[in-house]
């Protein structure tokens, strides 16, 4: 059950896919409304909020990295194709490199307000800062921002592949993962 069969992924995959999912979602969208619509007074508060799922996103994105290291995936449906595994991997391989980037581009960005934002791991655990100074502020919050939409784009990838296999070649592949 919690190894990954040839057909099936193990719990501890699952688990980890079902929650990185919706900390992906939640600061993606969270993460815009708060740039754009949130009242200016409570806006530092709703970066702190979002540094925390962030961080959370980053632990649990090199826990499941290092899982995924440990146990084999799955075998490819039998029927596809070597450029339907070629392309499914360079998407998997480019959706764990730019949550991690974007992740770790965010925790620089903390440290380089004025007042560095004061956000915990999981509500408890102080992080320590990896950037000061304010010089690289508008660069690191540039490319947080380039980089969470470049990951939102690959995300719709991942839904339009996903469709692609419920509905056009029925081959099951939800329910490895669900
Ligand atoms: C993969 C994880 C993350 C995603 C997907 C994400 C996503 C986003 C998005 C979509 C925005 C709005 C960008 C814009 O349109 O201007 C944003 C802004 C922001 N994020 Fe993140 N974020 C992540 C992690 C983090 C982390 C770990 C921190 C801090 C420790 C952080 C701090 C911020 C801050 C301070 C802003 C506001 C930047 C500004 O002033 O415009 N983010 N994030
Ligand atoms: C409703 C949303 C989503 C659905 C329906 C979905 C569906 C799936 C399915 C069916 C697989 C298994 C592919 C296989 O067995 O070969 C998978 C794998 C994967 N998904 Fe998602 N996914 C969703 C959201 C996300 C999000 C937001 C991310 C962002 C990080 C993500 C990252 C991944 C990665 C990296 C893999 C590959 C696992 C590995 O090889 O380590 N998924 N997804």
């Amino acid at each position: 059950m919690l190894e990954n069969t040839s057909n099936k992924w193990g719990l501890p995959i699952r688990v980890m896919h079902g929650i990185g999912m919706v900390l992906v979602l939640i600061l993606i969208i969270h993460g815009w409304w708060m740039t754009e619509f949130a009242p200016r007074e409570s806006r530092f508060n709703q970066y702190a909020w979002h540094a925390s799922f962030g961080y959370a996103l980053l632990l649990l994105t090199a826990l499941r990295i290092t899982w995924r290291g440990l146990y084999k995936a799955p075998e490819p449906p039998a029927d596809s194709l070597k450029w339907e595994r070629n392309l499914a991997a360079l998407g998997h391989i480019a959706l764990y490199v730019f949550v991690l980037c974007c992740a770790i581009l965010g925790w620089a960005l903390a440290g380089t307000f004025s007042q560095p934002l004061d956000a915990k791991l999981l509500g408890f655990i102080p992080m320590p800062m990896i950037m000061s100074g304010n010089e690289l502020h508008g660069l690191l919050e540039e490319n947080h921002g380039l980089f969470a939409w470049v990951l939102a784009a690959l995300v719709v990838f991942h839904l339009i592949a996903t469709a692609y296999h419920q509905f056009y070649k029925k081959d099951k592949l939800l329910q490895r993962m669900f």
